[in-house]
């Protein structure tokens, strides 16, 4: 067991990715609270079903107030917070043409905002423990530009991505290490509206020739949470069966 006596936040974890974090992470025995906007008693229940440690909050990650009281909460139930999983994220498709400055705002204040007001909130604990994991779930078109989605996604994980580097920069200090994972054509809801010409494509384009799961992010993620990298920090690590290799 990789994560005993720590406890982790993961955020979107009531479907997709997240949900696979929270139990990839519980299951090497870290408690687990699972944020999301939408109702997580799905992941809840399976995860006291397999008879881990966690508990569900209802937060708007872009309600920085929403996001301080929800890290009291966490600090009156394990006293502390070891592991901060940035992944809930939203997309946008289309051409900049049609795209509004309201669909922007809305995924720069999902994407950008949220993951900034969780680290924002959670530092403090982890400067004063000096201990802590951050990983951020990206994109891989925060690295290369967007792709099939609107312009807004790839810069909203680019910002992710400098964020990454610059905070694992500030608290290296502090024994805090910050890293980000960016996953490309992973089987979940976000890639689920893609039409079986665009699926095959995509195939075609990989290397591996499959899409990913989101338990193969969910061991990334793992990875960048255990102390198995703790001479790893400001990485942006890629999980997209070799489609981009930089
Ligand atoms: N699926 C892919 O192929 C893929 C590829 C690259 C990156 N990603 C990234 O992985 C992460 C997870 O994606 P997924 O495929 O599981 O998507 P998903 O849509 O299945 O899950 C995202 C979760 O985030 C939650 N969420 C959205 N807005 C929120 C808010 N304001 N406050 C709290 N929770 C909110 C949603 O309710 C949902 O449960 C995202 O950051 C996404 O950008 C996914």
């Amino acid at each position: 067991m990789k994560l005993t006596g720590k406890t982790a936040v993961v955020t979107g974890a009531a479907r997709g990715i997240g949900r696979e974090i929270a139990l990839r992470l519980a299951q090497e025995g870290a408690a687990v609270v699972v944020i999301d906007v939408r109702d997580a008693s799905e992941t809840i229940a399976e995860l006291q079903k397999q008879g881990f440690e966690a508990m569900a909050l209802a937060v708007d990650i872009t309600d920085f107030s929403a996001v301080e009281r929800a890290v009291r909460a966490i600090t009156d139930w394990k006293g502390t917070i070891d592991i901060l999983v940035n992944n809930a994220g939203i997309i946008a498709r289309g051409s900049i043409l049609e795209l509004t400055s309201e669909q922007w705002l809305k995924v720069m204040d999902v994407n950008v905002n949220g993951t900034f007001y969780w680290c924002k909130a959670v530092l403090p604990l982890m400067v004063a423990a000096q201990f802590g994991k951050i990983v951020n779930v990206t994109s891989i078109a925060g690295k290369m530009g967007d792709i099939t989605a609107a312009v807004v996604y790839g810069t909203s994980k680019g910002a992710i991505n400098t964020l990454t580097r610059s905070l694992a920069r500030q608290m290296a200090e502090f024994g805090i290490n910050v890293n980000a994972v960016a996953p490309h054509a992973i089987d979940t809801d976000m890639s689920a509206d893609w039409s079986d010409e665009k699926r095959k494509t995509v195939i075609e384009s990989i290397p591996l020739k499959r899409m990913g799961t989101a338990r193969e992010v969910a061991d990334a993620v793992l990875f960048l949470a255990s102390d198995e990298s703790s001479f790893i920090t400001g990485e942006t690590l890629n999980v997209n069966g070799g489609y981009l290799m930089d």
